[in-house]
């Protein structure tokens, strides 16, 4: 394989949102949109993940016109979103009339590439997604959700890829959100599936755990097509690793990327500032060790530092440490990415807390072995489960066949204060959060405070 490598930037979605808890607002990301627009990134990542509820909950800002903003500042460059399947940006089904307003939105709103996951990598939960954003003329890249355990071997992902590929999918994403693809591994898994598959393979790594920069060498050598990078300010700890280092690595090679350096550091430069802005929520640069031993996500043991020490129980840890394998064994080896990792991190703690295994089983746990996040991995312990929901019998379709429609609720509830048809959406997605957001914007505009009666019954701090 030869030819250039090709660079996604993830700065403005996975790189803020891993770094500074998503809190980048659009006003920080326009005024450096003409250098990075001149890059010739292969794409921009933009869209997706937390932004949607991070924008509605906590800067007050709308997500579609961010995107819409976006789009404008960006003629040149293809800009990608991350969706989480039937989770949309959301942390739980939704239905389908739910699913193919949304993408239909994104789409339409400027999004070229949509990038597709299911935490459990179950397929049934990405298609409709999939379907419907091929048939608005977008890019569909599935996304095989990377993870250790005895079942995910290469013979696994190949398969799971095969699966997405006869699915319809145009490109295919690896994604290794804990940072725990080796440089071996990432050479031999983009080997199988570009000689196996007649399909792009895009790698996408985080650096949690110092290796990312040397899986995507191992995988350009092998031919990966595309790696996921951040500007260098905004690279690293738990983002992806930086644009410059790898566009400096790949120079005078048969994978030049072509870049300019030059152009940049002055981007590099740009963000530094930024980043100091929002210095309250920033994570730091660190490197987490634990994930080589523990292959536990960093972002899971400091939750369980806090978790813990709520309790009085920091001492414990080593014991969570240890029990997380095992809850992630009898839930037959979930990915270990939002949501499965809440479900297992905190049934972990239960257990251990509690003196007895899944004597406490939290709500979550008990939905998770219903079948109602989907199919697990694995096979899930048999006596595990009868613990939990005893001879209750697991669905075995698709937890959104079990949704009644969403959108005609969601207009209802909208309609007092819509703007535009997406708002419909914001409320189906996050019907709190949005109304809140949507009156408070009407508040703005009209002078007319919506929030006047709950205000003055204290809900709301002066
Ligand atoms: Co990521």
């Amino acid at each position: 394989m030869s030819g250039p490598l090709a660079l996604t930037d993830t700065t403005l979605r996975d790189g803020h949102q891993s770094l500074l808890a998503t809190r980048m607002r659009t006003r920080d990301m326009l005024p450096i949109a003409e250098k990075l627009d001149a890059v010739g990134f292969h794409s921009l990542e933009v869209w997706g993940g937390a932004t949607f509820d991070v924008c509605l909950r906590f800067l007050g800002e709308d997500p579609w016109e961010r995107l819409r903003a976006i789009r404008k500042a960006f003629p040149r460059t293809r800009l990608q979103m991350l969706l989480r399947g039937q989770n949309l940006v959301g942390y739980r089904h939704y239905p389908d009339d739910v699913v193919r307003e949304f993408v239909k939105r994104a789409v339409g709103n400027g999004l070229d590439i949509i990038r597709v996951f299911d935490a459990l990598n179950d397929c049934r939960n990405m298609a409709l997604a999939m379907q419907v954003a091929a048939a608005e003329g977008a890019h569909v890249q599935a996304t095989v959700c990377y993870t250790l355990s005895p079942i995910h071997d290469l013979d696994h992902f190949v398969a799971l890829a095969r699966e997405l590929a006869g699915m319809g999918a145009h490109s295919i994403c690896i994604k290794d959100m804990a940072g725990l693809i080796t440089p071996q591994a990432a050479y031999e898994l983009v080997l199988r599936l570009k000689t196996e598959l007649a399909l792009p393979v895009q790698l996408h790594s985080h650096y949690t755990s110092g290796m990312a920069s040397m899986a995507y060498l191992k995988a350009a050598e092998a031919g990966v097509d595309v790696v996921d990078v951040a500007i260098s300010s905004l690279a690293m700890s738990t983002s992806q690793p930086p644009a410059e280092s790898l566009v400096a690595a790949l120079r005078g090679t048969d994978r030049d990327t072509g870049l300019d350096l030059g152009l940049l550091a002055e981007i590099a430069e740009y963000f530094r500032k930024v980043r100091a802005a929002y210095a309250e929520y920033d994570v730091g640069q660190q490197l987490d060790t634990g994930v080589l031993i523990y292959q536990i996500p960093g972002g899971m043991i400091s939750n369980f530092h806090s978790q813990l020490a709520e309790q009085n129980a920091l001492d414990r840890l080593p014991e969570v440490l240890a029990e997380v394998p095992r809850v992630r064994a009898d839930l037959g080896y979930p990915p270990l990415v939002t949501p499965s990792s809440q479900i297992v991190g905190a049934q972990a703690v239960l257990n251990v807390l509690a003196g007895e295994r899944y004597r406490v089983v939290s709500s979550e746990t008990r939905a998770y072995l219903k079948g109602l996040y989907g199919r697990p991995p694995g096979t899930v312990n048999p006596e595990v489960r009868r613990k939990v929901i005893g001879d209750e019998q697991p669905i075995a379709d698709r937890p959104a066949d079990h949704l009644e429609p969403g959108l005609e609720e969601a207009h209802r509830q909208a309609a007092p204060y819509m703007e535009q048809a997406e708002d419909v959406l914001s409320v189906a997605l996050f019907p709190q959060v949005a109304t809140k957001f949507l009156q408070e914007r009407m508040a703005a505009r009209t002078g007319v405070d919506w929030n006047l009666a709950e205000k003055a019954k204290g809900v709301y701090p002066a």
